[in-house]
């Protein structure tokens, strides 16, 4: 069971990294919030429907997928488990999961292409004062057929994690884009963002890419508006697992607005807190595209590796499966907003 992972990893892995990879910033009200927030969403079942057959796909990008869920972008998977990233691109391609790797992955973006086959994936990118360091991220994703740029804009520093403060936690398995500069401190490694990005920059990596684009880290209606106006693909809803400002709005909350704004003209993606497949039909019926799973996946990684990443998905999309049929909307495409109400 999912939940099972969760404890096991607690009590598997040194109390410095667990706190890295369970943690948020500040006092962590945004971290306990961002599952709350889903608890806050009631689904409302239709009954006497025929549900003897289920279809979980989804359209994302333009493209045909089994069912909404990918994997978030995460960094340093090599300090849980040896699988690493290729762990859980595995994992995500065996499920047919979209695996969207982090810039700050310990596994050579090649090596994880070369991994997946044509299995479908994208490259978050993060951008860095050191542009020569972000444009061989981006032809990194370019050459190993990544399908999208996942750009994370909620990063322009690192938030106040407290448990890293006190931990002094330091990860001892080198990024791919550290191998390129030396091994580096939190702090410093920290410092490597361009807090000086703005809209302006947005297009560029468009066109330097060739591919499609996806904000990561939206909150507001207008920025949604502003990303449209930008030309990008789509944006994900998401506080960044609560990691970067406490006390901001889940992605739960944040997503309804943003899916009016943006009224159909992009695809509209939500992470935080999604533990449950159930969780992910709230989403769809709140009008998610798709949804990205974060810690839960690094659980399974880390108590069984590559195994473990794969059951954690394989049991999201059997609870997806069967949400749908006990909804009585057997179709994920067709869920709307008449099967969910705020719970009282
Ligand atoms: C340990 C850890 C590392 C993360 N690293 C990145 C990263 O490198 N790039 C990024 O865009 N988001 C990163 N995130 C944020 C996730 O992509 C995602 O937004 C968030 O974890 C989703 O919330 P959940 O963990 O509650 O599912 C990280 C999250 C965690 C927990």
């Amino acid at each position: 069971m999912t939940h099972d992972f969760e404890q096991r990893a607690a009590e598997l892995l040194d109390p410095g990294a667990h706190g890295y990879f369970a943690g948020g910033a500040g006092d962590e009200l945004t971290l306990r919030d961002n599952v709350a927030a889903w608890d806050r969403v009631a689904l409302a079942p239709r009954v006497l429907v025929d549900v003897s057959q289920r279809d979980t796909s989804v359209t994302l990008l333009g493209r045909e997928r089994p069912h909404p869920f990918l994997v978030a972008p995460m960094a340093y998977q090599r300090a849980l488990h040896a699988d690493a990233e290729l762990g859980t691109a595995r994992a995500a391609a065996a499920t047919g999961s979209t695996m969207v790797l982090s810039s700050q992955s310990t596994t050579d973006p090649s090596d994880v292409a070369d991994a997946m086959g044509d299995a479908s994936r994208w490259l978050q990118l993060y951008v860095f004062r050191d542009r020569g360091l972000t444009d061989d991220l981006v032809r990194a994703a370019r050459e190993g057929g990544y399908e999208a740029l996942c750009i994370t804009v909620d990063f322009p520093f690192g938030g106040r994690r407290e448990r890293d403060l006190r931990s002094g936690w330091v990860v001892d398995h080198p990024t791919y884009v550290q191998l390129a500069t030396g091994p580096m401190t939190p702090a410093e490694r920290h410092a490597m963002h361009d807090p000086t990005l703005t809209w302006d920059d947005i297009a560029a990596f468009g066109e330097a890419s060739g591919l499609p684009v996806v904000l990561k880290g939206i909150l507001r209606p207008d920025d949604a508006v502003r990303a449209v106006d930008a030309g990008v693909a789509g944006v994900v809803v998401s506080n960044h697992g609560g990691r970067q400002l406490d006390t901001v709005l889940s992605g739960a909350d944040a997503l309804g607005p943003v899916v009016q704004a943006v009224q159909g003209r992009i695809d509209v993606l939500v992470d935080g807190g999604i533990r449950r497949g159930w969780d992910a039909a709230k989403a769809l019926a709140l009008g998610a595209d798709a949804v990205l799973v974060g810690r839960p996946v690094l659980w399974g990684l880390a108590c069984e590796g590559q195994a473990g990443a794969q059951l954690v998905l394989e049991q999201l999309i059997d609870e997806l499966d069967s949400t749908l049929g006990l909804l009585g909307c057997p179709r994920a495409r067709d869920l709307d907003g008449s099967y969910v109400t705020r719970r009282a």
